[in-house]
């Protein structure tokens, strides 16, 4: 990955439905908490890998529906398929290596004399990936008996059944475990391996992931079944995975706390954020915990008090200036004043604010100039901005620097219907 110049810090490589996406949590909380983690301290020098059954169509659906991170890679159908970057490059090398001892006409000859299979979505169809349902009091034997029918015909297949109900075939070379292994070795060719690697899933396909060397490991709490006896038969005494008390992305946190994999707060668990102290001046740190106290006091969160007000006067320069999406500017110190008057006004309502893709840059010694994607979701709207905002380093301000101007602009088709009310 360019973004990097040397190893990652940490390789997080997550499956995303109910491991790091709770379907039954409708506020997100625990993904939204993750995400504040990662922006807040691992984003500029670790990497955020996305390793999911789904294919590319059913990935973007899930992307527009969950608060979702951009990970640093997408690795989709199974490990079939990997993608670089936000412009999602596919790796070509990888794909050219699955053609081995691979023909998906004579998977669909073999499967089609099979009754107890049914097929699954054609977006699911992929060109190693060839996908079915079928009842969990028959897919032991459905798998025995295809295996041994492909294996006549000459195929090395990987037959995986996942979720009490999918059942994926795809070429030996192929699955989850695999293509993180072609990571990792391609990484390490290039001189840069990560430090350290944690991955994280709940059903049977992710089992892979688990039996890479060196790596540590989390069963999130709501684990499968299939997952829960793989681990049981194959991988009990190992010391470096565990079965989270929590469920989904609050288990992957629990588990970077239990490895000792770096700092394991969200801040979306500190209240008290305007007298939050940090170590040292961490530009991704003060954007993350500045939007936290924006949902907060619109949510009427935090007590109506001058404090918050306090520290945004201190963090913004008298003649600093912001420029909405609409093109009109104001100083930042009208700004604080009308956000003074929203407290409360998101009370009772579905809102959250996170932020995506934060980059920093030193402009020079002391301007920063700081980028990123701002969502929020407000009822059923859920608008961005992309952000740029410069900042001095200012050693006598109470945080040790001030804003001195921020500048929105709607991220194409993520326009609010109701741009009035946005401040910052
Ligand atoms: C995802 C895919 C599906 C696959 C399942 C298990 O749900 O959409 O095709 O069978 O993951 O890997
Ligand atoms: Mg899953």
């Amino acid at each position: 990955m360019e973004k990097l110049q040397g190893s990652a810090r940490l390789m997080i490589v997550s499956d995303l439905d109910h491991t790091m996406v709770d379907h039954h949590d409708t506020e997100n909380l625990s993904l939204l908490r993750f995400n504040a983690l990662w922006e807040s301290f691992y984003c500029q020098d670790s990497l955020l890998v996305f390793s999911t059954g789904r294919s590319p169509t059913l990935y973007k659906e899930l992307r527009k529906e969950k608060p979702m991170l951009t990970p640093d890679i997408t690795i989709m159908s199974v490990g079939t398929e990997i993608t670089y970057g936000e412009a999602m490059v596919p790796d070509d090398g990888w794909e050219h290596v699955l053609d081995q001892k691979w023909d998906r006409n004579v998977v669909l000859e073999e499967t089609s004399k099979i009754p107890q299979l049914k097929l699954q979505a054609e977006t699911e169809q992929r060109s190693h990936k060839i996908s079915f349902y079928v009842d969990k009091g028959v897919a032991q034997e459905v798998t025995k008996t295809l295996s041994e029918r492909l294996g006549s015909r000459g195929l090395d297949v990987k037959i995986i059944y996942s979720g009490g109900i999918d059942l994926d075939i795809l070429p030996q070379g192929a699955g989850k475990g695999q293509a993180l292994a072609y990571l990792l070795r391609k990484f390490k060719a290039e001189g840069k391996p990560p430090a350290n690697t944690l991955v994280c899933g709940d059903s049977g396909n992710d089992a892979e992931l688990f039996s890479i060397p060196d790596v540590y490991g989390v069963m999130v709490n709501n684990a499968q079944e299939e997952l829960l006896q793989w681990y049981a038969e194959n991988a009990k005494n190992n010391p470096r995975i565990i079965h989270a008390k929590e469920r989904c992305a609050a288990g992957i946190i629990e588990a970077i706390g239990h490895f000792k994999l770096g700092p394991n707060t969200s801040p979306r668990d500190v209240m008290d954020l305007s007298s939050c102290k940090l170590e040292s001046f961490s530009p991704e740190q003060e954007v993350v915990m500045f939007y936290l106290l924006y949902e907060r006091w619109h949510r009427a969160e935090i007590e109506k008090s001058e404090m918050p007000i306090q520290y945004l006067k201190s963090i913004c320069c008298p003649t600093g200036t912001a420029v909405h999406p609409s093109g009109a500017e104001r100083s930042l110190h009208e700004c604080i004043n009308i956000f003074n008057q929203c407290y409360g006004d998101k009370k009772g309502k579905q809102f959250r604010v996170w932020i995506d893709k934060v980059s920093a840059s030193q402009a020079d010694l002391n301007t920063w100039l700081v980028k990123f994607d701002k969502w929020e979701l407000c009822d059923e709207a859920r608008p961005c901005c992309v952000t740029t905002i410069k900042l001095n380093i200012k050693p006598e301000a109470p945080r040790g620097f001030v804003l001195t101007h921020v500048h929105q602009a709607w991220l194409e088709g993520y326009a609010a219907s109701n741009p009035s009310t946005w401040i910052f």
